[in-house]
């Protein structure tokens, strides 16, 4: 196992199964263009050998499906049906949700049981203002229907100082009333964020300012998470949970666990480190030649974890799905 001096090591993969997106929300792309596949990107086969190599050269135990919007590839059913028979005991899914209704009995039938879905708004105008694309009844109903299979769903939202503040309490509600966990994540500087710091101070929102503004509607404490969570969780006594994903406020690199391999073969193991380590041509290779060649490179992607603090990064988050 490759395990670092702070005691660190990969447990949690998250694959991106395309880069392309059928959004194109503000804090992920800068020109309102929505992001296509790229030219190269990998054959599902290639990504589940990719998790297979990667679950026995890194120690994997958990996988995240992220993108892009996983839901838009054709390589889905394929990728899904692949990585199930790996023996993974937790393998879960981030999505926009627009396509979630349509997808569901293919998710079910996959063994998917726990779902991150993206959701800034409840008003349908800032929903079309921030996501830049998608339908807010669309989301909205698809997420109904997942709860109704069963599946467990945590809810993500970004907020965003003029934008939609002033759904915080309306969203929180929403969830709670549902048995979602809401996870607020604070603004990160990827992308074009990293290089436009004023937008970055505009927008960003952090967790004291957030949890004074849900304090003066709930009481809440602060309740257990897994030692390499990245949220904050809290309680509303009576009512249900919700986190905080605080990059900035109370960063959670001395802890991360997370290895991330993009669809074009990149491996990164650091979301703030521009550093990226190609496997694609790996993934042909049989497993006696793989494994040794994969391990030298997990040993750089975990050297490229940072201390203590993230500090963004040029990595676009669409590219490489959070
Ligand atoms: N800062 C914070 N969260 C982001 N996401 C995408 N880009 C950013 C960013 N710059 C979120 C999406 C999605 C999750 C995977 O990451 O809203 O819910």
């Amino acid at each position: 196992m490759i395990v670092d001096r702070q005691g660190r090591r990969f447990r949690n993969l998250r694959v991106s199964l395309t880069a392309a997106c059928n959004y194109a929300c503000t804090y992920c792309v800068p020109d309102g263009k929505r992001l296509v596949a790229a030219q190269d990107e990998l054959s599902a086969d290639a990504m589940v050998r990719g998790v297979a190599y990667l679950i026995e050269a890194a120690g994997i135990e958990r996988l995240r499906v992220t993108g892009g919007e996983p839901l838009v590839s054709p390589k889905l059913e394929t990728f899904l049906r692949g990585v199930g028979q790996l023996g993974l005991n937790d393998i879960s899914l981030t999505s926009n949700g627009q396509l979630l209704s349509r997808k569901l009995p293919l998710l079910v039938e996959c063994g998917i049981r726990r779902l991150n879905l993206s959701l800034d708004t409840l008003d349908a105008a800032a929903f079309r203002s921030i996501a830049r694309g998608g339908d807010l009844a669309t989301v909205l109903a698809g997420m109904d229907e997942a709860r109704v299979a069963g599946l467990k769903i945590k809810v993500n939202m970004v907020p965003l100082r003029g934008q939609n503040l002033d759904q915080v309490l309306p969203l929180l509600d929403y969830c709670l009333e549902r048995g979602f966990e809401l996870r607020f994540i604070e603004l990160m500087r990827m992308g074009h964020l990293a290089r436009d710091g004023n937008g970055f101070l505009q927008q960003f929102v952090g967790m004291p300012e957030l949890l004074a503004m849900i304090g003066e509607r709930h009481g809440f404490t602060q309740a257990d998470a897994p030692v390499d969570a990245t949220a904050l969780r809290y309680e509303i006594p009576g009512r249900g949970f919700f986190g905080v994903i605080a990059n900035e406020s109370v960063p959670f690199c001395r802890t991360c666990s997370r290895l991330r391999l993009s669809s074009t073969g990149w491996l990164h193991g650091c979301l703030s480190s521009s550093n990226r380590h190609y496997v694609g041509d790996l993934l042909d290779k049989p497993r006696h030649q793989a494994l040794p060649a994969l391990q030298r490179l997990l040993v750089k992607a975990l050297g490229d974890k940072q201390d203590v603090a993230f500090s963004g990064g040029a990595t676009v988050m669409k590219i490489i799905g959070g």
